[in-house]
């Protein structure tokens, strides 16, 4: 069993996918152990994406996360973490493979609808950046 973490990003509650995304996911056989929805600053952004600072588009991407809410939950199963990014398709929606989250929904390469994390320790960071211990169900 694994855990990871994905957010319904800024552009997907505003397109009401924040139902299709965690739908997709129960589907897979992935269950949602904590769910929430917030509306983080800027400076919470940055930290949350902290490895991608030397980045051209940090500050486009922690704009981008703030700027409006968002939905945060932590998701577990076998190969969690790589059944989420199978599921939500190439960061650039134009490579993403068909059916896909990001193939379906997303603008471009910036405003992709979701985010999974991309190894145990991007999850060991992200998840208790948003969930204390007691908000994670066993
Ligand atoms: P995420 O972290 O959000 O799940 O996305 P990812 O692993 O597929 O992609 P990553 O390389 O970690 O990039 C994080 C987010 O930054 C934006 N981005 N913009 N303009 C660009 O070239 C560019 N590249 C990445 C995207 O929102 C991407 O999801
Ligand atoms: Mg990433």
């Amino acid at each position: 069993m694994q855990r990871t973490l994905s957010i319904v990003k800024p552009d997907g509650v505003q397109k009401n996918l924040i139902g299709e995304v965690i739908s997709r996911f129960e589907k897979k056989g992935l269950r949602i152990k904590a769910l929430k929805m917030l509306h983080v600053t800027k400076e919470q952004a940055k930290k949350f994406y902290i490895v991608h600072k030397e980045k051209p588009f940090y500050d486009d991407l922690t704009n981008f996360l703030s700027e409006g809410p968002i939905v945060v939950m932590v998701i577990e199963g076998e190969d969690a973490i790589a059944k989420v990014r199978e599921t939500m398709g190439a960061t650039n929606p134009k490579e993403a493979a068909p059916g896909t989250i990001r193939a379906d929904f997303a603008t471009d390469i910036e405003r992709n609808i979701v985010h999974g994390s991309d190894s145990p320790e991007s999850a060991a960071y992200e998840i208790p950046f948003f969930f204390s211990a007691v908000e994670i169900m066993d």
